[in-house]
């Protein structure tokens, strides 16, 4: 028999584990709704903050060998616009989770209830962008304000509620435990790692803001670590990211314990069909290596 590759985060269930990472592709409902009918398991969109945001000058993104840098610096179209956005990827019954960012905890509830209004079946928040002043792993780096801001947002809507935590931290399991005690229902680690290319022609950093997030193959062994981490002193779910290309990587995240991964590079470099690539990959490694469900993967590698 065939493995079945269905999986759950919590409550939520999806067609496959793969899911599109906030910020790919823009901010169109029209791309979302093309990755995922070239095979992803959901969406989640781009954070979304309270006002319009243009972001930073150009330029915003270095694709190298091993990966990409961006500092894009969180333009986005605001909510009341992007609340349209949600209703048509609904309209297409495709799985949505809403990324959000404030600096602010009463705003990101806010946030979050509008989100829940126009029809996401989740909210991540986005407490670990590492280059935008007063957000992001500025205010998500301490366990105190995770706890503040989870708790909020929970407080204030009924839809599950994802942390996504930043690896610029010297323990990333602290930051997790917090949203966990706040109420969230499934800790997404990782957002990308704070770092700077240097133009030598230039003599000067190559991004315009100097400073980025790394991501791609440069990372994925950062966030293997986390989440085998995370999942260790955490009971709830776990979703990996970083550096995932191939049904290979994606067993490798779930077996340190993630029930889902989110694809952001991958698809910035090869397109939406990556999805379909890697989910053929891993159904064909569950296969030989005998599993029969996600679920029996999920944290093996604890076990060892
Ligand atoms: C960006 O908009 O520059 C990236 C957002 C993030 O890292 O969360």
């Amino acid at each position: 028999m065939r493995p079945s590759i269905n999986t759950s985060v919590g409550k939520l269930k999806f067609r496959n584990p793969t899911l599109l990472a906030s910020g790919i592709l823009g901010e169109t409902a029209s791309s979302m709704i093309r990755v995922y009918k070239a095979g992803a398991g959901g969406v989640v969109t781009k954070s979304i903050g309270k006002q319009p945001r243009e972001g930073y000058q150009n330029p915003t993104v270095y694709l190298f060998e091993g990966g990409m840098l961006n500092a894009m610096g969180l333009p986005n179209p605001g909510i009341e616009y992007f609340k349209g956005e949600i209703e048509k990827l609904k309209g297409e019954h495709i799985p949505t989770i809403g990324s959000i960012f404030s600096g602010d905890a009463a705003e990101f509830a806010e946030l979050a209830a509008l989100m829940e209004s126009a029809g996401a079946d989740a909210v991540e928040l986005n407490l670990s962008c590492p280059h935008v002043e007063g957000v992001g792993s500025e205010i998500g780096g301490r366990a105190e304000n995770v706890y503040e801001i989870v708790k909020s947002v929970c407080d204030r809507v009924s839809i599950p509620v994802w942390a996504k935590m930043t690896p610029n931290t010297s323990d990333i399991s602290e930051l997790a435990i917090a949203a966990e005690r706040a109420g969230a229902s499934a800790i997404v680690a990782i957002n990308t790692v704070k770092a700077m290319a240097i133009s030598t022609e230039l003599r000067r950093p190559v991004l315009s803001n100097r400073v980025g997030g790394l991501s791609g193959q440069a990372i994925k062994y950062i966030g293997l670590r986390a989440v085998f981490e995370i999942s260790e002193k955490c009971s709830i779910p776990v979703v990996g990211v970083g550096g995932i290309y191939s049904g290979r990587d994606a067993a490798e995240y779930i077996m340190a314990g993630a029930c889902a991964v989110e694809i952001g590079t991958a698809v910035s470099r090869y397109g939406p069909e990556i999805f379909g690539e890697v989910n053929r990959e891993l159904e064909e490694f569950m296969e030989n290596e005998h599993f029969s469900s996600i679920e029996e993967m999920v944290g093996v590698a604890h076990r060892a």
